[in-house]
């Protein structure tokens, strides 16, 4: 009988490689794999779109209630195209990413109504256990007994960087000045709010990614994964090692 499955929480600031990393992992494991802010990004995607103001709270958990967000994990082996995110029945995992989405979406994310009615639809997924979810309260909120929490850090810097440079390969006509704003903002917002803030678990290990090669830091978590007491156990419970 399949027992219960290991829960890898992610946490850290803006453009640190949780996503990147995040989908190794889980592609490593055959595991399932939740990127929370993309939740937060389709529902910052729509209010945008229905021309709702980013700080009427009561309007947005009502638009909340009304939506349907749906993941749908890809049959791909390319970890570009892990998962699509629908809003409504509508494809929205590119739009979610347009510059203009990290221009809002903390200001909505920092919504104490809007985070409460997100709690139950991210605890639903992580129920089978097999996942990795990761996001800014992770560990600390949403699953704080997850078997392993990872709290990634990386110097602000290498985090503008690797942002400028995603931005640039898709094609988006962006400053460097702009997005380094951008993220520093998102940061201090993040961090600063009431309700559940970014914040590394007291239980979280701390991966600092910055000048690592991205194999380099796969098999740091990889090892730290197997070592763990219970979580190396329950991956041989679950046929996964
Ligand atoms: O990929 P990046 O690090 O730029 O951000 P993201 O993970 O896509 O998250 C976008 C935004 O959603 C964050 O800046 C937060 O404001 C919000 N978020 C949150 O509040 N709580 C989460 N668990 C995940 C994201």
């Amino acid at each position: 009988m399949k027992k219960n499955g290991l829960i890898i929480a992610i946490d850290g600031p803006a453009a640190v490689g949780k996503s990147t990393m995040g989908k190794l992992i889980a592609h490593e494991l055959g595991f399932l794999y939740i990127d929370t802010g993309a939740i937060y990004r389709a529902i910052t995607w729509k209010v945008l779109k229905n021309n709702i103001n980013i700080n009427d709270e009561d309007m947005i958990s009502g638009m909340v209630s009304n939506t349907c967000i749906t993941i749908k994990k890809i049959n791909t082996n390319t970890l570009k195209d892990y998962y699509h995110i629908f809003v409504d029945e509508e494809n929205v995992t590119e739009k979610i990413r347009d510059p203009k989405i990290d221009r809002n979406v903390s200001q909505i994310a920092r919504l104490p109504k809007i985070r409460r009615q997100l709690i139950h639809l991210q605890r639903k997924l992580a129920e089978k256990g097999n996942i990795v979810m990761e996001g800014r309260d992770i560990g600390s909120v949403i699953l704080p007994k997850a078997d392993i929490k990872l709290y990634f850090t990386a110097s602000e810097e290498e985090r503008i960087k690797r942002r400028y440079k995603e931005l640039i390969d898709k094609g988006y006509n962006v400053d460097y000045e702009e997005i380094k704003k951008q993220i520093v903002q998102r940061d201090e917002i993040d961090s600063k709010r009431k309700c559940a803030p970014l914040i590394k678990a007291k239980d979280a290990i701390i991966i600092d990614s910055t000048e690592k090669a991205i194999e380099e830091v796969k098999d740091e978590i990889l090892k730290i994964i197997k070592s763990k007491e219970n979580a190396g156990e329950k991956l041989i419970e679950n046929n996964i090692i």
